[in-house]
């Protein structure tokens, strides 16, 4: 697991306010959506740790690879598009990898609000976002300020460190923790 992900799942509950969890399982009861999901590589990770887990791409040769991947295990494995997907009960985390920095920039403020919607008041965004200048693409890399503006608009930053083990085709992505304001977003989620 990556060391930023594997120190951050511990601090989960508690930065959701839930207190007193479950040993073996700490992320019982959490729902955790993996959007852009590709291979799926984390999504056993939350599920081993109790999370039921929602892994959602659009492609057809991302979820049969997905499904070779996530053998035996008990989350859902979703063909459809992040945008206009809308299940019935919000997400208490949204995983980030490589999902933002693959969109074309001008769907960035469509993400902000459809991440903000499809968390509960409160929930996280954390994950791995790519810094850089602003130039070809994919992957797109952000601007700082960038950054600050789009997910500003929906949540604060709570957490934001340089990655140990960047990827070498994302040599300035960070980690960061973002959390979703904890009262109802009704009037700026429309
Ligand atoms: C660069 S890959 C990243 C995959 C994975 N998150 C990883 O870290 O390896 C981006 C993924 O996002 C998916 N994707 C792009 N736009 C999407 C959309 N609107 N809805 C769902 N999936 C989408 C692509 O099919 C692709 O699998």
């Amino acid at each position: 697991m990556h060391p930023e992900l594997s120190r951050f799942l511990p601090t989960l509950p508690g930065c959701l306010g839930h207190t007193g969890t479950t040993p073996n399982a700490p992320l019982h009861g959490l729902r955790v959506l993996i959007p852009g999901c590709g291979h799926a590589f984390e999504a056993g990770c939350f599920a081993a740790l109790g999370a039921h887990v929602v892994a959602l791409d659009f492609s057809a040769a991302a979820v049969a690879a997905a499904r070779e991947v996530l053998t035996d295990w008990k989350g859902e494995l979703v063909h459809g598009d992040f945008f206009t997907y809308a299940p019935n009960e919000g997400f208490d985390l949204i995983f980030e990898r490589a999902f933002l920095c693959a969109l074309p920039r001008h769907l960035w403020p469509d993400y902000a609000r459809q991440t903000a919607r499809l968390l509960k008041p409160g929930g996280i965004v954390a994950g791995f976002f790519f810094y850089g200048e602003e130039g070809k693409g994919p992957p797109f890399a952000a601007a700082p300020e960038t950054l600050t503006q789009l997910l500003g608009a929906y949540f604060t930053r709570i957490d934001d460190q340089a990655v140990a083990n960047p990827l070498p085709l994302f040599p300035g992505e960070r980690w960061q923790v973002w959390q979703r304001g904890k009262t109802e977003l009704a009037a700026r989620l429309e």
